[in-house]
């Protein structure tokens, strides 16, 4: 079947004839590739109309609330898989045989424990620094360690670095909250799976056994998939940004962590939290939302909307599901769940939220159960970070697998035209 073509009318220029392709899911995309060499740019500030790459890794439906991995959905692989099977099924594209899975898991376990010389870079940040900030800069510094796998051309190399890094990021999401605790770092367990491992390098100590309660370690791996990737999101796009310059992968990852921190996208899950503290009570909920919808006011409902999502979000539902059977087990009566879903119910039942198609994120609910799970709020988008790793590193080597240039947008120039210099008596 020919390839559609879209035609480009613009005033006192020939028509621009470009070619359409169609995904295998989505919506088709107008190939634009050509037009500066016809003399004309796109303009799509925060990128709401640009398909920036190919990928067959994630495909979202904002609008039905579809999230595949590798076709596989979000909520199949919620209830049947665990993280360290999605983290295979989204670098390889396939989910892994028995035989797969084991040699898989057992590397992975072959490189939890950092260099020794990491343990040292820690002492150089406060006590009180946010544990956002020393992961950036730890997992950064990553990239002084790996001299033996620098070549990115060479597959064998992307693999050991997407090894070390799926495997080193929880020891380090662990360590920079014994560094805030001033207790001593926890080594990581090759008898422990990957969840149960983090939960025992984050509470457990040298002075005695710390069992891991297998519901919060099944809750906690959870988390981890629902986070794991998540199509060309905004730090997913730094990390391809930066790769495509040829960067060490490490220091491309702490440029996705540096973009995931903000309170727009990763940094929602903490946001959601200090605002319901700051709510209160079921009785100021409406004045928050008359806040949000005030355009005058900056405030804006943490943990709401959605650039894609224009439906629920489905990583919200599962999380909500979670949730309430984490706490259920747990026997907690947690009042900022309940304000949470009076919120939820009221916000849904607003003309605003439903005109503006403003439902829950996954930064929504994650928040609850972390805290369920003994997570401090500070440590919130750590775990995203720890959890949204393999996506960034699946992109990346999917990037650097296949042809790609160096990212390089332009820009509308509205600043002065060319002026002669001024000397300072003239000025
Ligand atoms: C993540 O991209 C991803 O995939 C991200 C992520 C991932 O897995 O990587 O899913 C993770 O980042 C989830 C989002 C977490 N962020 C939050 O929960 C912060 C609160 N949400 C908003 O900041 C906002 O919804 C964004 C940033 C998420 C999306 O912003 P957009 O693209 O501007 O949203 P939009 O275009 O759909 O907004 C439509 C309207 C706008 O008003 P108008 O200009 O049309 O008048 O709704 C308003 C927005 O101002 N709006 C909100 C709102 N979110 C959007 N108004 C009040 N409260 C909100 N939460």
């Amino acid at each position: 079947m020919s390839e559609k073509k879209a035609i480009l009318k613009v005033d006192g220029r020939d028509d621009i004839e470009l070619p359409v392709h169609t995904p295998t899911l989505g919506k088709d995309v107008i190939d634009v590739s050509s037009l500066t060499g016809q003399g004309i740019f796109t303009f799509d500030p925060g990128f709401t109309s640009t398909a920036s790459c190919e990928s067959k890794i994630t495909f979202i439906d904002g609008e039905k609330g579809q999230l595949l991995h590798r076709g596989y959905s979000i909520e199949e692989l919620a209830a049947k898989s665990d993280y360290l099977e999605v983290c295979y099924l989204l670098l390889y594209g396939e989910l892994p045989n028995a035989e797969q899975r084991d040699e898989f898991v057992s590397t992975v376990k072959n490189h939890t424990m950092v260099h020794e010389q990491i343990r040292n870079l820690f002492n150089g940040f406060r006590r009180d620094a946010h544990p956002m900030a020393i992961m950036c800069g730890v997992v950064g510094a990553l990239s002084a360690f790996y001299h033996d796998s620098l070549d990115i051309k060479d597959q064998k190399h992307r693999e050991i670095t997407a090894f070390r890094l799926i495997a080193k990021i929880p020891t380090i999401a662990a360590m920079c909250y014994k560094y805030a605790l001033g207790q001593p770092f926890m080594y990581p367990r090759n008898d422990l799976g990957y969840a149960e491992n983090f939960l025992h390098m984050m509470f457990g100590t040298p002075c005695e056994e710390y069992e891991v309660s297998p519901t919060l370690a099944r809750a906690m791996d959870r988390i981890f998939i629902l986070h794991a990737d998540h199509e060309q999101n905004a730090s997913t796009s730094t990390v391809r940004l930066a790769g495509s310059s040829g960067a060490n992968p490490f220091a491309c990852i702490a440029a996705g962590i540096s973009a995931l921190w903000g309170p727009a996208h990763g940094g929602a899950n903490e946001a959601v939290l200090n605002m319901l503290d700051e709510i209160g009570d079921i009785s100021n909920i409406e004045t928050y939302i008359a806040k949000a919808k005030d355009k005058s006011d900056p405030f804006k409902l943490m943990g709401f909307g959605h650039r894609v999502y224009k439906n629920y979000d489905p990583r919200a539902t599962v999380m909500r599901e979670s949730c309430h059977e984490v706490l259920n087990e747990l026997g907690i009566n947690d009042p900022q769940l309940e304000l949470a879903m009076k919120l939820e119910e009221i916000a849904l039942s607003d003309p605003y939220f439903k005109e503006k198609k403003l439902f829950p994120n996954v930064d929504f609910y994650s928040g609850i159960i972390l805290k369920a799970i003994g997570i401090p709020t500070s440590m919130f988008t750590v775990i995203f970070a720890l959890s949204r790793t393999v996506g960034w590193i699946a992109h990346w080597n999917e990037m650097i697998s296949n042809p790609y240039k160096i990212g390089r947008p332009r820009q509308l120039y509205t600043g002065e035209t060319e002026r002669s210099f001024k000397v300072l008596g003239d000025r």
